[in-house]
């Protein structure tokens, strides 16, 4: 479903991803651990055509990115790659002169080209999946954090990717709301969606992922069974970045 080969990529002078391989088989879960400024972020945001990398190729379903100097084959690239996978953010992202409703329904209307009838009948269909069914009419500001997260999940089904990225999806959300946005994804898991969690949940991951990879100074330093990485972590560095997240 998603391979990444060789990726490398720089800011500068920092080598923020140094090498990655990962292949995510169609309906697997895995789990991106690693310390902060590990390059998880980046290399996500490769995968969706948000950030261009110098080396290297990632294939998502049908769509290839690879470096490349035309900026127009580029942005026709990224495009391409952003259809087939839908990212989830820490802070929502949501556009917030828009009801929830209008969130889900606007990119199926723009970039689908579904009128805006089908969209809004989508629409409330993602929200009820998301547990939301009643809060359509309502603006981000009048939702609570877990429920902003889950329209933005709604959000980025709406687009039917392949698979989805989310990158910390529960790190600006109280303890209490963290179970209601995780359930959610569990439940996508269950459906068979491809799933990348960036997370430091490690209690969920190990529950839900089927394997986990670490990542730390742009390289991945384990890759396994989520079990076997979390339970019985062979490297040195994995053993300490997880004694420090489990505190
Ligand atoms: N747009 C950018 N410009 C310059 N440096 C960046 C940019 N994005 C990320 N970085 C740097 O790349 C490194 C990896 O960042 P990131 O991928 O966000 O790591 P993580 O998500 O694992 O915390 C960090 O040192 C960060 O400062
Ligand atoms: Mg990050």
């Amino acid at each position: 479903m998603i391979s990444i080969r060789g990726v490398k990529k720089s800011f500068g002078a920092q080598v923020v991803l140094a090498g990655v391989d990962l292949e995510i088989s169609p309906g697997e879960t895995i789990a991106l651990l690693g310390p902060s400024g590990g390059g998880k972020s980046t290399l996500i945001r490769c995968v969706n055509g948000l950030t261009n990398f110098d080396v290297g190729e990632i294939q998502v379903g049908p769509s290839t990115l690879k470096p490349t100097r035309d900026p127009r084959e580029s942005r026709a690239a990224a495009r391409e790659a952003r259809r087939q996978v839908g990212m989830v953010f820490q802070d929502f992202q949501l556009f917030p002169h828009m009801t929830a409703l209008e969130n889900v329904a606007e990119a199926p209307v723009t970039v689908l080209g579904l009128t805006r009838a089908e969209a809004v009948e989508r629409a409330r269909e993602l929200l009820a999946r998301v547990g939301l069914e009643a809060r359509g009419g309502h603006y981000p500001r009048e939702l609570s954090g877990g429920q902003k997260q889950r329209v933005a999940i709604a959000r980025a089904l709406a687009m039917e990717p392949k698979a989805l990225l989310c990158d910390e999806i529960t790190s600006a959300l109280d303890p209490e709301l963290k179970g209601e946005v995780l359930s959610v994804i569990e439940k996508l898991k269950a459906e068979g969606m491809t799933l990348i969690l960036v997370t430091h949940e490690i209690g969920f991951a190990r529950r839900a992922a089927d394997r986990v990879a670490v990542l730390a100074d742009g390289a991945i330093l384990e890759l396994g069974p989520a079990a076997e990485v979390i339970e019985r972590p062979q490297q040195e560095r994995t053993k300490k970045f997880l004694e420090r997240v489990l505190g």
